[in-house]
């Protein structure tokens, strides 16, 4: 009972609001993402990136999240992040997931073009909800480095060409936002991204949403961005309580006493992230 992140995003788009899209690390966030996002009454769309499949397992974490939301009240999309590779696309769709995202960022435009179109065509025959990008992001996503000089924004013209030839459901625009940590404080350009919005009139996906300043992303929703991507700020969340737990007790080796308060301090966040994002109480 999953749904396609497609309808999740036509209401954000509709209503002016962005809908939290959280990279699953393990069985705690996963858990800790669903209870936030119910808590908040908040739709959800929960994502794995393709370099994670290996870790935590393509299947595994598709029955997982059958399993955690099962009987849940909130609408709940399985998207798979930063997709790079058409048999991984394949793969994900066949293992259940709603929503797929064709990252071909890095190649020349009308190359983006046709395997964007290709996975639309494969996706959208079995009601699986296809994201994109154009331009590129900086910064470190799992390991994948993009320099800050050859990241590049997003061209409103090209975008507007680039939907029309693929009818992709979302677009995931480069305005300035990075993955990973910022080195400098971040400077969004919503002038482009209205624009964009304006010319597309579609949902708008946001990536490297962690370390953006609260006011930022709420000004950024204003101009569009109906989809907001975090993972570092969870991981950092996670990560923090349990360095605080050996930090007070080096002996602690019993799993479930720091796993649980890392997966309490991700719920906390997950909560703080759907207010701004104003999608509480859209379910
Ligand atoms: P951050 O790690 O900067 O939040 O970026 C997440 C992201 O864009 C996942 O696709
Ligand atoms: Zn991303
Ligand atoms: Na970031």
């Amino acid at each position: 009972n999953l749904n396609p992140m497609k309808e999740l995003l036509q209401e954000a788009h509709l209503n002016n609001y962005a809908v939290g899209a959280f990279n699953i690390n393990n069985l705690e966030f996963l858990q800790a993402f669903v209870t936030g996002a119910e808590e908040m009454k908040a739709p959800l769309i929960l994502q794995v990136s393709e370099r994670i499949i290996p870790y935590i397992g393509l299947e595994t974490v598709s029955r997982m999240t059958e399993a955690i939301i099962k009987d849940r009240s909130i609408p709940v999309a399985l998207h798979l992040d930063h997709g790079s590779r058409f048999e991984s696309i394949i793969a994900a769709i066949r293992a259940g997931f709603s929503s797929v995202m064709i990252d071909a960022s890095t190649k020349e435009f009308e190359e983006n073009i046709e395997m964007t179109k290709k996975v639309v065509e494969v996706a959208h025959s079995v009601g699986v909800s296809v994201e994109a990008e154009l331009g590129t992001i900086a910064g470190t996503e799992d390991g994948h480095t993009v320099e800050e000089k050859n990241a590049m924004y997003t061209d409103p013209d090209k975008a507007k060409e680039f939907v029309e030839k693929t009818g992709v459901d979302a677009l995931a625009v480069a305005v300035g936002t990075a993955h990973g940590v910022y080195q400098g404080k971040p400077e969004l350009d919503f002038e482009r991204l209205h624009k964009i919005k304006r010319l597309l009139d579609m949902p708008l996906v946001l990536h490297g949403a962690s370390g953006v300043s609260d006011q930022d992303l709420k000004t950024a929703v204003k101009y569009g961005v109906n989809k907001v991507n975090f993972n570092t700020d969870f991981q950092q969340a996670f990560t923090k309580r349990v360095k605080e737990i050996f930090a007070e007790d080096p002996e602690v080796y019993d799993v479930h006493t720091y796993c649980g308060p890392g997966r309490d301090a991700v719920i906390e966040k997950t909560k703080e992230k759907i207010k701004i994002l104003g999608s509480s109480n859209k379910a």
